[in-house]
């Protein structure tokens, strides 16, 4: 490939403009070229947005709009405002993929629309309603050598699965899952009201995000099981969204088959880390959630709380960035795509 992947961004929120600094500030973000984002949003408010970020900082770059244009480092970037897949022009962008970002779209037949309307690819921000509902799930780290580049759409999984599922397939390798409950502690998210309204269908999440802790409703045990098939049935979660900004944490539990001890899943751990560096992070000194804002590991195991009960009973502590980390599995999983569609395409 002698040119960059050209990528569109449709939903430019926490995650689309997660995963456009993301592409600016990684070597890999050399293969990709934004060319196009579509957001209901003004133009205006997307380069505030673009420059400002409460959590991530002030971006490292120029920031500037042009006519229908932003422009990043003086790369434009065209920006449309439709809010159906079928009002932007796809086709004349000539793309290899689209970022699915909005959230908006999780069935076949929705996602299905981006392709009727000239998207060659879509690789979606959130799991998918059901297996059928796309081509293949994808966690770095885990399968992304599944890709052939003949599918059209995909999903990135979400930030929760991308940090529990290269563990519990670690510790289900090693020593063999019974059972595992997963408890995800989530910073709050924009499908939250700041105070009480009426903005979402989940009771819950009509109140306050940041007076309350709430419970959440999930599908993670699904997305686990349909990633790690061999513990269907033995997997279920509990989410949990607390008053912070951002970085989430996962507290695990496991049955084992084998007994084992906090030190022998910690030796498990820090080998995974030696292995994949860019998802398993491990550390081993006190720490607190802010610690881990814009760390780009999937899953970070904290090896200080590791604990063991009587050799079969496990318990880990998954700090994990659910935005940048999660960007940054966006963007791996997109250039890993893009290269295996482009190599299958040739003769
Ligand atoms: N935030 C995280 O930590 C995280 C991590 C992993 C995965 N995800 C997933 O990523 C998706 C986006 O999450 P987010 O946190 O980025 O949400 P967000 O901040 O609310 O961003 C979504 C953006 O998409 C826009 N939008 C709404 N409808 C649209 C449409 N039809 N076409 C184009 N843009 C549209 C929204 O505009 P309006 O505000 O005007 O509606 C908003 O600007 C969700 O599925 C979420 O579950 C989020």
């Amino acid at each position: 490939m002698n040119r960059p992947f050209r990528l569109a961004i449709n939903g430019y929120g926490r995650i689309g403009r997660s995963l456009l600094r993301a592409i600016h500030a990684s070597p890999l973000g050399a293969q990709v070229e934004i060319v196009a984002i579509n957001e209901p949003a003004a133009l205006e408010t997307m380069a505030y947005l673009t420059r400002y970020d409460s959590t991530h900082g002030v971006f490292p770059g120029d920031v500037a709009i042009d006519d229908d244009h932003l422009r990043v480092d003086g790369r434009p970037i065209r920006i449309s405002h439709a809010t159906t897949p079928e009002d932007v022009d796809w086709r004349a962008l000539d793309l290899d993929l689209v970022v699915e970002c909005s959230g908006r779209y999780s069935k076949r037949p929705d996602l299905e629309r981006f392709l009727a309307a000239g998207c060659p690819r879509v690789l979606v921000s959130q799991p998918c309603a059901n297996a059928e509902a796309i081509d293949r799930t994808i966690v770095q780290g885990l399968n992304q050598q599944t890709l052939d580049g003949s599918e059209r759409l995909v999903s990135n999984a979400s930030c929760t699965t991308n940090a529990v599922v290269p563990v519990l397939d670690r510790l289900h390798r090693a020593f063999g899952v019974d059972r595992a409950f997963i408890t995800t502690l989530h910073s709050v998210m924009n499908d939250q009201p700041l105070i009480d309204g009426y903005n979402h269908p989940d009771l819950r999440r009509t109140r306050s995000a940041m007076q309350s802790i709430i419970p959440v409703s999930t599908g993670l045990a699904h997305g686990v099981e349909r990633l790690l098939p061999e513990l269907r049935g033995r997997v279920d979660a509990k989410a949990i969204r607390v008053p912070i900004v951002n970085v989430s944490t996962i507290d695990l539990t496991v049955t084992l088959r084998h007994d084992v001890d906090a030190a022998g899943i910690n030796a498990l751990m820090a080998a995974a880390a030696a292995e994949l560096p860019d998802i398993f992070g491990y550390c081993d000194h006190p720490s607190a959630s802010i610690d881990f804002n814009h760390d780009p590991h999937s899953a970070v195991i904290d090896a200080s709380v590791t604990r063991c009960n009587g050799g079969r009973l496990a318990n880990l502590l998954i700090w994990f960035d659910n935005e940048w980390a999660f960007a940054n599995r966006l963007l791996d999983v997109a250039t890993h795509w893009c290269a295996v569609a482009h190599t299958a395409r040739r003769p």
